[in-house]
């Protein structure tokens, strides 16, 4: 089967296969996308084929998500080499529906996910989760009963996939799979292209602010205020680093706890140049 011949890009020919895998009794793993695949998406793959009997891949760069100003056009986009990576990793399809597709009219429903939405990310692209939640619903509701496989690198989106998919009843089980890092320590994203080798030495800054603000909890810091403070200190001792927010909340509510209780997770969006790079790190806090 060569990579070709693996790409769907319709609605119904997607339903209708899945639809036959099910009632043939095989089991359908689900990894949602925007493309420009790398070995975080990778493992998420691997992750789906190992536990499904059939697992796909939607490649859509979700206009919804992106507010105006943003990198819509300029998101880096590769469908061949993407269902090259798809294929090796496991999935048996590609989902890559054009925006006529998914959205043949001017779309007038929202889903929005209280409470969870708010903070961090959702304060700084205050449009961004609205349009992730739409359109995960769509292709939930496309995808129909399932296993659905989402990155611990996206902390927040995989929070509000979990409550979104609990609170609508979709017939999806949520995955979270653990962050992908480069060698040296930065986490894989598409947005790495956006790099100056000189930002990308820089922004390793990021994993080892993380890490010591952990070990500052696990030493015993339980203020919130305080782990901050000195991740957010370390982050900019870097010249080229903009930070959009340092937060530790609770892993599952993303409230912030004071003290710092239970299961928490240390959340930071950071500016190098033209790239936003989203890290984060947990830690069960020891009684
Ligand atoms: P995208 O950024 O392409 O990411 C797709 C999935 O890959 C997400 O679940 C993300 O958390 C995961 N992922 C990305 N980098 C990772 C890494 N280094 N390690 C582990 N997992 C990683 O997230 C989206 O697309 C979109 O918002 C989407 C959910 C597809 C809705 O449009």
């Amino acid at each position: 089967m060569t990579a070709e011949t693996t790409i769907v890009t319709s609605i119904a020919e997607l339903r209708a296969t899945l639809d036959a895998e099910r009632a043939a009794g095989r089991s359908v793993g689900f990894v949602p996308t925007m493309g420009y695949l790398h070995d975080g998406h990778g493992s998420l793959i691997e992750a789906a084929a190992a536990a499904n009997d059939v697992t796909f891949v939607s490649i859509f760069v979700n206009p919804l998500q992106f507010a105006p100003g943003e990198d819509l056009e300029a998101y880096p986009r590769d469908l061949e080499a993407d269902a090259a990576l798809s294929v090796a990793a496991g999935a048996a399809l590609i989902f890559a529906p054009s925006v006529e597709e998914m959205y043949p009219e001017p779309i007038l429903t929202s889903v929005h996910v209280n409470t969870v939405s708010d903070p961090l990310e959702g304060r700084h692209r205050p449009t961004h989760f609205d349009g992730v939640s739409t359109v995960v619903s769509k292709l939930f509701a496309i995808a129909g009963p399932c296993r659905a496989y989402f990155g611990e690198k996206d902390w927040q989106q995989l929070a509000i996939v979990r409550r979104m998919a609990s609170d609508l009843s979709f017939p999806v089980e949520v995955v979270g799979c653990p962050i992908v890092r480069e060698p040296d320590g930065l986490a894989m994203s598409s947005r790495n292209v956006y790099l100056t080798s000189e930002e990308r030495t820089q922004a390793l800054v990021l994993n080892q602010a993380l890490r010591h603000g952990i070990e500052l909890i696990e030493a015993g810091e339980r203020d919130p205020d305080i782990v901050e403070r000195v991740v957010s200190a370390m982050i900019e001792t870097q010249p080229a680093a903009e930070i959009d927010y340092v937060g530790v909340v609770d892993a599952m509510t993303l409230l912030e706890p004071a003290p710092l209780a239970g299961e928490v997770r240390l959340l930071t969006a950071t500016r190098f140049g033209k790239a936003r790079l989203l890290d984060n790190m947990g830690v069960v806090v020891p009684d």
